[in-house]
């Protein structure tokens, strides 16, 4: 794969709907990731937990989870950023991670009934309908108000994490289904994403889902599609024969809400775009204006709440991503610190937190108590009842768990984690 040239896509991904942070906190990220040569913030402004934007035709959306951007914020931070050569892409997630939305329009979901925005890390069965007209046109009217508050050329309609539990059983999605003659669910998806693409062409707007809308058949094809997760590396291999555009995010490397004793610097400095298994069909990675766009580092926030832990995940992490996405090719671990050392002064004169050069790659136990008090931490805060539900919908497959703990643990810590797994740290 040719590497010697800058991409068009050079990326940092923050969520500000698990926990929202004020303007002036993005507005440091965008400066930081500026000092990068980084040209996109795809901003998370729906999930679970909120619903970030205000919305004057809904305004019950941004009131149910409190903390949101008026419209004028959001016109804010997208000059800020223009002003940084950055273009602010936004996302709605659809049609899973929409629990705030339906806190406020349960009649968008399947059952209709009422629900509460998430507070715990999850995946949620309770879904917006793909079968009733309504749910398109209500979304239509959001779009049709969102889309003018920003000027990217991509506009982000998530499609990740989306159990099909609530369309199995709904009448609406099954007439849906056999109106249009689909055989799977996840072809109801498919054809739920081809309708919302519609309504973004007709505003100029590309669309980028995740990976896991790949699942579905009939997906449209100029959908750009961001790998995350190797569920659905496989998936990958005819998107890209078919010269589909994706842009490379995989989970274990460009994650960086993960700690550093899961995601250390050198790892995310050290990265080379793979497809889990697969080899990556080369023909279409070369051309910058297809294939392989770029790259772009996530930062979720289900675990995250303030300023300073969010920019200590960021910072300088995402440089090592940053020099990726700008071709620079050396492998040289230590000539990128020497040049990270630079960046960090600039990091200090603006008052940017960042994690110090002790932080950059953790070692022995302290690496190793850390990663597992990550991961026992992530399952805090769902109850007893909503953990069964989702294991039931939304259990990871065998073959992720044990990628899992083979990315993130060494094998000394096999004991320890497993001790932990089934008794908890203390
Ligand atoms: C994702 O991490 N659910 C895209
Ligand atoms: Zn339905």
């Amino acid at each position: 794969m040719e590497t010697n040239k800058e991409y068009l896509y050079r990326s940092l991904h923050l969520d500000c709907a698990r926990h929202f942070f004020p303007v002036s906190t993005v507005k440091k990220v965008i400066e930081g990731i500026s000092y990068g040569n980084m040209n996109v913030l795809h901003w998370h402004l729906s999930d679970d937990h909120g619903w970030r934007i205000e919305s004057k035709k809904y305004p019950k959306l941004h009131e149910v989870s409190g903390e949101y951007y008026t419209q004028e914020e959001i016109r804010e931070v997208v000059d800020y950023a223009k002003e940084r050569g950055i273009e602010v892409i936004p996302e709605i997630d659809m049609p899973g991670h929409n629990l705030a939305l339906l806190s406020a329009y349960p009649e968008y979901s399947c059952k209709g009934e009422p629900v509460t925005p998430a507070t715990a890390r999850g995946v949620y069965r309770t879904i917006l309908c793909a079968g009733q007209q309504c749910t398109l046109d209500f979304i239509e009217e959001l779009l049709e108000e969102i889309i003018p508050l920003f000027d990217s050329q991509y506009f982000h309609i998530g499609g990740d994490e989306a159990p099909k539990d609530e369309w199995k059983k709904c009448p609406h999605c099954n007439a849906k289904m056999k109106e249009l003659g689909l055989t799977s669910y996840e072809d109801l998806q498919g054809y739920f994403t081809g309708r919302v693409a519609d309504i973004l062409k007709k505003y100029g707007k590309t669309p980028i889902c995740w990976n896991d809308a790949l699942l579905a058949s009939n997906i449209p094809e100029d959908v750009v599609i961001q790998y995350w997760t190797i569920d659905y590396a496989k998936e990958m291999v005819p998107f890209i024969e078919k010269q589909g555009k994706w842009i490379y995010s995989d989970m274990f490397e460009l994650y960086l809400d993960y700690p550093h004793s899961m995601i250390p610097l050198k790892k995310v400095y050290e990265f080379e775009p793979h497809l889990y298994r697969y080899p990556i069909p080369d023909s279409h990675t070369a051309d910058k204006e297809n294939g392989l766009i770029g790259f772009e580092a996530c930062c979720w926030t289900e675990h995250i709440e303030t300023e300073k832990e969010l920019c200590e995940h960021i910072f300088p992490r995402v440089y090592a991503l940053a020099e990726r996405a700008s071709g620079i090719e050396s492998k040289d671990y230590e000539a990128f610190k020497t040049r990270l050392r630079e960046k960090i002064k600039l990091l200090e004169a603006a008052g940017i937190p960042y994690t110090p050069e002790e932080g950059w790659d953790p070692k022995g136990k302290e690496r190793r108590d850390d990663a597992i008090q990550f991961y026992l931490n992530m399952g805090a805060g769902v109850d007893e009842e909503e953990k069964k539900k989702q294991a039931a919908s939304a259990a990871p497959k065998l073959e992720f768990v044990l990628h899992f703990v083979k990315e993130f643990f060494k094998p000394q810590d096999f004991f320890a984690l497993l001790k932990a797994a089934l008794f908890g740290s203390k």
